[in-house]
């Protein structure tokens, strides 16, 4: 039975850290014996926000080292740039004239979003969505994996590409939402109830994957917890939890294992303890970044390779859009 194939977008803003580690990169990873990854640095979608274009075209090559330090497996794995294939954007005007109106107006990313940016409420952070349709439906992908905030954008794919099946002919594999397990919820290291987050701006929020040793230990020293004594899993503690679940998961300890490891220490303790765990964890992919980051000559191959292997997927779906509605 032929794999199923998955689609993957991630923007090249803003830097990795603990939480898209563990929510989405890290499956990814995994997952990759199991499924057909097309794995998509985004930076088209990028620039629906202001960028500084040496920053976007740095932030670019950094995350894909990024991705393959962490162990994304080019042999096993489509890995590319979107602004490399073009078909993306020509795909994304063909379904600009089929989403009515009313149906782009209702996303609520662009109310958040032009709300968090009122200088430039621009024509693209508007048809943002029909970019991802683009993205996903030129693949002919089973599923894409969503989080909450991207569900309404993979409804309006899906639609938009049913009423194009349905109007033109098919042409649009219809893609499922894959529902990412739950588990690894990060929280903010200075503000548990809330997800760690790109945008924060407190300095110890978030852990980044190419944090410094001594950074990872100074943050986890002064994350929240509370003033109790006893360490155990408890999730109305959401700062001891947070800890203690990132402990969980990167030692595949039990519970009652670390609550025993734990018995009669403090958080001083516990805390070093997560600090070590996470920086062993993350210093091979540190140096595997340093070492790829060293040739980027060598990451512009692989990257061109990866356009080169997703290029007559993306084509052929696209000469076939156009054929449907006429264009020669
Ligand atoms: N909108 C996604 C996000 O901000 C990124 C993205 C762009 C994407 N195109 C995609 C995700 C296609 C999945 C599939 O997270």
């Amino acid at each position: 039975m032929a794999k199923k194939r998955i689609f993957s977008g991630i923007q090249p803003t803003g830097n990795i850290h603990l939480g898209n580690y563990l929510g989405a990169v890290k499956n990814w990873v995994d997952s990759q014996e199991e499924y057909e990854n097309i794995f998509c640095v985004v930076n088209s979608h990028a620039i629906t926000i202001k960028q500084d274009p040496k920053e976007l075209h740095q932030k670019t090559y950094e995350l894909a080292a990024i991705l393959l330090a962490c162990g994304i497996d080019t042999q096993k794995s489509h890995l590319f740039i979107q602004s490399q294939i073009d078909e993306h954007a020509a795909l994304a005007w063909i379904l600009d004239c089929n989403i009515p109106m009313g149906d782009m107006s209702r996303m609520t990313q662009f109310k958040d979003k032009s709300a968090k940016n009122p200088k430039n409420i621009n024509v693209g952070l508007f048809n943002y969505p029909a970019l991802m349709a683009a993205d996903i439906l030129l693949y002919q992908v089973d599923g894409v994996p969503v989080g909450e905030d991207q569900k309404q954008h993979l409804e309006l794919t899906r639609d938009v590409a049913m009423r194009f099946n349905r109007d033109y002919g098919e042409c649009f594999k219809i893609p499922e939402p894959l529902i990412p397990k739950v588990g690894a919820r990060i929280m903010g290291l200075d503000n548990p109830e809330s997800k760690m987050s790109k945008s924060s701006s407190g300095a110890n929020h978030a852990i980044f994957l190419l944090d410094s040793p001594e950074a990872i230990m100074a943050k986890f020293k002064k994350a929240t917890t509370d003033s109790h004594t006893t360490i155990v899993f408890d999730p109305t503690r959401a700062g001891l939890y947070n800890l203690l679940s990132i402990y969980e998961i990167f030692t595949h300890k039990s519970r009652e294992s670390i609550e025993q490891e734990f018995a009669g220490k403090g958080y001083g303790q516990l805390k070093s303890a997560i600090a070590e765990v996470v920086i062993e964890s993350l210093r091979p992919i540190r140096e595997r970044y340093e070492r790829l980051m060293g040739d980027e000559g060598y990451i512009r191959e692989i990257l061109a390779q990866g356009a080169q292997s997703v290029r007559p997927i993306a084509s052929g779906t696209y000469e076939r859009a156009k054929e449907l509605v006429g264009l020669v």
